[in-house]
């Protein structure tokens, strides 16, 4: 089963949009299959930069389908105007199928996600306030909109006045917000029913009949590893499970579908929002702001900047076993260039001395390690012309060559810029 798992191996923004679009060409569907418009996937061809939320990043092909799977939170609006947004350029978004299963981010969602995250304080987790977390926690608890509801008007109205009731109760009187009214909801979400109503689809049965006639399926993963909600840096995480193991729930299909997992891993690491960073280094570090400066490291959805660290070594590996990753792509190496020598994080020190050659499950002891370096020679000359790996200097493919051997498997792609043709395939992946 030709089934290939694009997956984030840190805190997201590693460049997974880039190499789903690599991978895409030799791709006939494209699969979301997790988190929502929280995502940032940025896209450079020609010199044009396209940054996507929603739309899989396959939709620059005009013989990909892009395909949104149930495990989705879909904004309608934000949809909408991705679409228009993509028309606008050209593209055609007429293909794209959207599962009558995701479910919908309600107006009441992200009033809670702000509220809740000001409710918190101190103890905020830095969400991108999209609503994400509340529309997951409303999809567990049962009480969830979903797009097929936009298909029936009265069975929209019905299940949002039973739920509006509780939303408004809590908005009203545990955060002393106005209630949200319900004719407006409707109106608002209803009026894009014409315009989504050629899109939605059962889209587990597209996922298998294309697997079934032998054509290449590409599932592109949000967030990161260490987002997911199960195996991240709870609380410090996302509400879904972008762990390679999230497409067979998110896009329904069994593991047996999948037969390669590409882990994205930047070359230094990045986070945004809260939660902890063992690699992160201190505010206004030269180097630090070096990365931010070269790597552009600012949200391609909230603009915040992200917080920059060296490579954890500790955090891929595990990173590679939780997602079963058949090989990994280094992105953003180029940003390096200028660095004398290189960090990378081998293991962990505890407040104890304990050392830690895995991620410690305890986040009171993972909050507090300090990182163990091994420190390699950089390159010192840029390298973002670069088109095989024999272009590299001996420093940058010792780089690779030393991240691949704490990884434990190949490291298959190599960018070394944001554009398409920036991208280094390793002969093995060829
Ligand atoms: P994603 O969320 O994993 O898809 O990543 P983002 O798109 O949010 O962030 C990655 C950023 O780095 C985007 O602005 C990309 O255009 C850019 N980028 C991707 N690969 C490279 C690379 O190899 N070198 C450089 N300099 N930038 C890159
Ligand atoms: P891509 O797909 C980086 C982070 C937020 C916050 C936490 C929870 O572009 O890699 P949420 O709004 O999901 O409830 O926020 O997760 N976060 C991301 N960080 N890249 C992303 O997506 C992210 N999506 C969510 O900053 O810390
Ligand atoms: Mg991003």
């Amino acid at each position: 089963m030709p089934g290939t798992v694009i997956v984030g191996t840190q805190w997201g923004d590693e460049g997974k949009g880039r190499f789903t679009d690599y991978l895409a060409k030799e791709s006939e569907l494209v699969v979301r299959y997790q988190g929502g418009h929280n995502a940032g996937h940025t896209i450079v061809v020609d010199g044009e930069v396209f940054a996507l939320q929603l739309v899989p990043s396959g939709v620059l092909y005009d013989y990909v389908t892009p395909v949104i799977g149930n495990g989705v939170v879909v904004d309608p609006a934000v949809l909408v105007a991705e679409l228009d947004m993509l028309g606008g350029k050209g593209i055609d978004t007429s293909r794209l199928r959207v599962s009558g299963n995701a479910h919908l981010i309600m107006p009441y969602h992200q009033e809670l996600d702000r509220v809740t995250e000001r409710y918190l304080g101190k103890n905020k987790l830095g969400t991108t306030k999209r609503g994400i977390g509340p529309a997951y926690a409303d999809k567990a608890l049962r009480v969830g909109l979903r797009v097929q509801d936009l298909l029936d008007p009265k069975i929209f109205r019905e299940k949002l006045d039973l739920v509006l009731r509780e939303k408004n109760g809590v908005l009203a009187k545990v955060y002393n917000r106005l209630p949200l009214d319900a004719d407006e909801i409707c109106e608002q979400y209803l009026a894009m029913e014409p315009r989504l109503r050629p899109l939605i689809a059962d889209t587990v049965h597209l996922v298998h009949d294309a697997l079934e006639a032998g054509q290449r399926v590409l599932f592109e993963g949000a967030q990161a590893t260490y987002l997911d909600l199960d195996h991240g840096t709870y609380p410090f995480v996302t509400s879904s499970n972008p762990v390679a193991g999230g497409v067979c729930t998110g896009a329904g299909v069994g593991p047996r579908a999948i037969d390669r997992i590409v882990g994205i891993t930047k070359a230094y690491a990045t986070r945004v929002g809260a939660g902890p960073f063992p690699t992160e280094l201190p505010d206004g570090d030269a180097v630090g702001n070096l990365l931010v400066d070269r790597g552009v490291e600012f949200g391609t959805n909230t603009g915040r900047r992200r917080r920059p660290g060296w490579l954890d070594a500790v955090m891929l590996r595990h990173a590679v076993r939780l997602n079963t990753c058949t090989e990994i792509a280094i992105t953003k190496l180029d940003v390096l260039a200028p660095l004398p020598e290189l960090k990378v994080c081998v293991a962990y020190e505890g407040e104890d001395g304990t050392r830690y050659e895995h991620v410690p499950y305890h986040q009171s002891v993972l909050h507090k390690v300090r990182p163990v370096y091994e420190t390699v020679p950089g390159w010192g000359t840029e390298i973002d012309g670069a088109g095989r790996i024999e272009d590299l200097p001996d420093a940058a493919r010792e780089y690779v060559r030393f991240v691949e051997e704490l990884a434990g498997v190949p490291v298959s792609f190599v960018s070394v810029g944001p554009g398409r043709e920036q991208t280094v395939v390793l002969p093995r992946a060829a």
